[in-house]
């Protein structure tokens, strides 16, 4: 038989090719090259959640198993890079974030797993035994008060409950909130004395049915405003236009009007641009609008403003896709108030993810800071983390650290000082 009888391969999904592909090892790298000059307040770890399926193909992307990527900064130099699969049963696959000292890593219908700071894994976390369920992988820290809000949804009833551990972990809410079904709630919002549950007509079907979501705009759309400590049963609920929110921008209190920023899509096959909600909580109305046109997603804050007043957002405006994959993606800084932004290009053949914000020091006022993302570099094969100066992204990036290997294309990061 010759070679030209076998049979074609199939095409792989996005979510298994190019970039998106798993890697297949878990490294440890030291002294890493680094262009340009690393920030000297920059002590810590990047650290990037992202699918990587460990025992061959999975059918969705979100159903790969975690890794966890770790770019260790400190004293002007790139320490190392590591990278480890969440080793646990559940899949904890889309963020990571800290809380009363502890590392979780997050999905959202699924429970939190618990790392340490050299990425091995210690387990399921349940807020010692207060979380029987799932956690979003977008809890809210409030700056003002160290708690941490969540909620979780799930096919079986109660399909929404609200969380408030406090500054310590200690859990010290579980309220349900009486939904119509289960929606596909990926994130929420607070503010300093309410949080915002976006109840849309993206019901959800469960992760591994054939068709996990359904766009079904007779279902109606909703955002619910409970107050922080509130009972369930005390959220107001304010009809708004069918639509797919994507990830929340910030929310934040303007005398009894609650402004909350979002990327909406006007249906999930639609893209996402920056949206603006005002829920007057006096008159019981809303305002809704787009606040610009462009295609972005992964919208961050400085999130010391999370659940206040935010001047400035970051974005990425994803360009050209190719069977379901970013082949250009664009930086982009927006002024609120104004709506106008400015846009850092990566370059040809260089797609940038997820940009963290990192403040350049306590003092220093709302966007002074940088901005930490990876990028991957289609010519080179390999990936790198840029430093952006966050208040000038038309400027050549700060510094870059290059890795001599890929990171595939993830989900969310996050800075954390001093690991
Ligand atoms: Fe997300």
């Amino acid at each position: 038989m010759s070679m030209s009888t076998a049979a074609e391969p199939a095409a792989l999904p996005f979510h298994l090719s190019g970039n998106f592909a798993p890697v297949p090892d878990e490294t440890d790298l030291e002294d890493l090259e680094v262009i340009g000059r690393l920030p000297g307040h920059l002590s810590g770890s990047y650290l990037r959640n992202g699918p990587n399926p460990r025992h061959g193909p999975t059918p969705h992307w979100f159903l790969g198993q975690g890794m966890l990527h770790a770019i260790r900064l400190d004293g002007g130099r790139a320490r190392g890079y590591r990278n480890r699969w969440v080793d646990a049963p559940t899949t904890a696959n889309t963020s990571i974030v800290r809380h009363a000292g502890r590392l979780l890593t997050l999905a959202e219908t699924t429970a939190p797993v618990e790392v340490d700071a050299a990425l091995r894994t210690r387990g399921r976390f349940d807020f010692g035994g207060g979380l029987t369920r799932g956690m979003t992988a977008h809890p809210k820290t409030c700056p003002l008060t160290g708690e941490l809000r969540f909620f979780t949804y799930a096919l079986e009833a109660p399909h929404l409950v609200y969380y408030r551990a406090d500054a310590d972990g200690v859990l010290q809410q579980a309220e349900p909130i009486a939904v119509g079904s289960p929606t596909y709630m990926h994130d929420f919002a607070i503010t300093e004395h309410h949080s915002v549950f976006f109840d849309m007509p993206v019901l959800y079907r469960g992760w591994r049915d054939p068709e996990p979501i359904r766009w079904d705009p007779s279902y109606g759309a909703r955002l619910g405003v409970l107050p922080r400590a509130g009972r369930g049963d005390e959220v107001r609920w304010f009809e708004v236009e069918p639509g797919s929110i994507g990830h929340t921008v910030n929310a934040w209190e303007d005398s009894s009007t609650i402004v909350l920023d979002v990327v909406r899509a006007a249906h999930p096959d639609a893209p996402t641009c920056l949206y603006r909600y005002e829920l007057d909580l006096a008159r019981g109305s809303v305002h809704e609008r787009a606040l610009d046109s462009r295609h972005v997603e992964f919208p961050r804050i400085d999130e010391r403003r999370t659940g206040r007043c935010h001047r400035h957002a970051f974005a990425l405006e994803l360009g050209a896709f190719v069977n379901g994959a970013p082949t250009q993606t664009v930086l982009r800084r927006y002024e609120l108030a104004s709506g106008r932004s400015t846009a850092h290009d990566f370059g040809p053949g260089r797609v940038g993810g997820e940009a963290v914000f990192v403040p350049a020091g306590p003092d220093a006022g709302e966007g002074e800071g940088h901005l930490l993302m990876l990028v991957h570099d289609a010519a080179r094969g390999a990936s790198e983390l840029l430093v952006l100066d966050a208040t000038d992204l038309a400027a050549p990036p700060v510094a870059s650290v290059r890795l001599p290997r890929r990171v595939p294309f993830g989900i969310h990061g996050q800075w954390f000082d001093g690991i």
